[in-house]
């Protein structure tokens, strides 16, 4: 029996290509992974490579961004990897950019060394998924259904079973088979400003969540500081942190650098605590930019993807600053996985951002996450080929079904509830007022909802401010930045 993945961003594609020879049934929604947040990535992917840096501080800034909250078994493994999964990438095809022979490293929030790894300027995520696309066409042990949205998983007894799917015409498929890895990836798209595609929506978390698995730190939600401000657009256009990296500087309408003083990296503090601030200032009717005209001629060949974007909306960044917001951008929370990506369901199993095994604590540290995909992507692939490939297909199977459709309105309106309700900063009474108002529709309520309301109650629960989650109750805000030294 093919082991089934589903999902084509770079965790899946890089399961699919280290599980050979195994036979993989590549299940996808998109051709060629054109939906996947990991295509959006402009930073890269960090690894500590450059002259005087270490393995040591990769995983103490892991750490420190994630409030001392991750799994340290889980960033130790992430960050030894992190050479070998750059070499990885390099035998795939990714043409990193270099300095010389070696890589040319940037720096982003919450790093103490310049140590991330590009390609095609800001296009990372672009460059590395075209090479893994270009990689599994080629692979004779995948095969590659896209236009394929699953919606649900099969379960025999307490076990997976496989997968049921719509395919491109429609019709509804039915694929067999003992191990299910889910790499969906995360739920930005539910919010009403985020960097995220349109489908990232939380598909593989509802489909887990109804299959019975464990779940984990649902609450850490991260929100990027420097997406381009363009009024309610839902998706909107990312500033990589690594125009910080580049001495680009964070300033309000009068001109004040406001990070300045809040933390002794300033605008390169981690990225919790940085859009804290923006969202902040924002929320009290000031404005926030990003100044990056300094780069002036090195605009097109380091920041191409960022100056195209705004150059699309009218804003020369080279002649003038950009207007920025928070906008959601990344799930700490997931799926509850050993390193292995094994969750609480016997064949179920998932890697990358649905999944949670405590890597990223409460705050992703910047360009870890393409570093999980193809870390994680591979240890899983390697711990799966070890399973018994039996095809026990004795015995009926159920729908876990990930749950009712709801129309666009009803979409819409809880995007922006739930960016008032969850957002950078939260409130316990508007928390417990989004519930009350799902939990009205009882079991009408659509998966997008169900998962809303998971959210929410997580972030009750958690009555501290840690990492991305943050109450506005707390006393002062100001002293708790102060406080939070990271
Ligand atoms: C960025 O380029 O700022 C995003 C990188 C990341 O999310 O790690």
């Amino acid at each position: 029996m093919p082991l089934i993945i589903v999902g084509s961003g770079i965790a899946g594609l890089t399961t699919a290509l280290a599980a050979a020879p195994r036979q993989v049934c590549l299940l996808s929604r998109a051709p060629d992974s054109q939906d996947s947040a990991s295509v959006l990535a402009q930073g890269g992917i960090a690894a500590a490579v450059g002259p005087n840096d270490s393995t040591c501080s990769h995983l103490f800034d892991t750490m420190r961004s994630g409030s001392f909250h991750n799994s340290k078994p889980a960033v130790r493994y992430l960050v030894e990897q992190a050479a070998d999964a750059l070499n990885w990438l390099g035998n795939q095809g990714v043409l990193f950019d270099r300095e010389g022979d070696d890589f040319h490293l940037a720096r982003e929030g919450g790093h103490e060394f310049a140590r991330i790894a590009h390609a095609g300027g800001d296009a990372s995520g672009r460059a590395f998924m075209q090479a893994l696309v270009g990689k599994v066409k080629q692979a004779s042990h995948i095969h590659w259904h896209s236009e394929t949205d699953v919606d649900a998983l099969l379960l025999r007894g307490n076990s997976i079973a496989g997968v049921r799917a719509k395919n491109k015409t429609g019709d509804t498929e039915i694929h067999e088979a003992n191990d299910v890895v889910l790499a969906t990836g995360g739920l930005g798209a539910l919010f009403s400003a985020t960097s995220n595609p349109p489908g990232a929506e939380g598909v593989g978390l509802a489909l887990g969540l109804a299959a019975g698995a464990a779940v984990r730190d649902l609450e850490f939600i991260q929100f990027h500081p420097t997406a381009l401000a363009l009024g309610t657009n839902f998706q909107l256009p990312l500033l990589t942190e690594a125009l910080r990296g580049a001495g680009a500087i964070l300033r309000d309408e009068h001109g004040r650098a406001f990070m300045t003083g809040r933390h002794p990296m300033a605008d390169l503090a981690p990225r919790d605590l940085v859009a804290r601030v923006v969202w902040k200032i924002l929320t009290k009717g000031g404005n926030t930019f990003l100044h990056a005209q300094h780069l002036g001629d090195a605009w097109p060949q380091r920041f191409p993807t960022v100056l195209a974007s705004c150059l699309a909306h009218g804003i020369d960044p080279r002649l003038e600053p950009m207007p920025v917001t928070p906008a959601a951008h990344f799930h700490m929370g997931g799926l509850a996985t050993n390193l292995d990506g094994r969750t609480t369901v016997p064949g179920l199993w998932a890697v990358g951002e649905v999944a949670c095994n405590g890597v990223h604590g409460a705050n992703r540290l910047a360009s870890n996450s393409l570093l999980e995909g193809v870390t994680y992507g591979r240890r899983l692939a390697m711990r799966i080929k070890q399973e018994n490939v039996s095809s026990n297909t004795c015995g009926t199977y159920c729908f876990a079904e990930r749950g009712l459709e709801t129309s666009p309105s009803v979409q819409h309106y809880w995007r922006q509830r739930l960016w008032q309700t969850l957002g950078p900063v939260r409130q316990a009474t508007d928390i417990q007022k989004a519930l009350a108002e799902l939990q009205q529709f009882g079991k009408d309520i659509g998966w997008r909802q169900q998962l809303a309301i998971c959210l929410l109650q997580a972030a009750l629960h958690r009555r501290e401010n840690l990492g991305a989650h943050w109450w506005a109750e707390s006393v002062d805000i100001d002293k708790k930045f102060a406080l939070n030294t990271h």
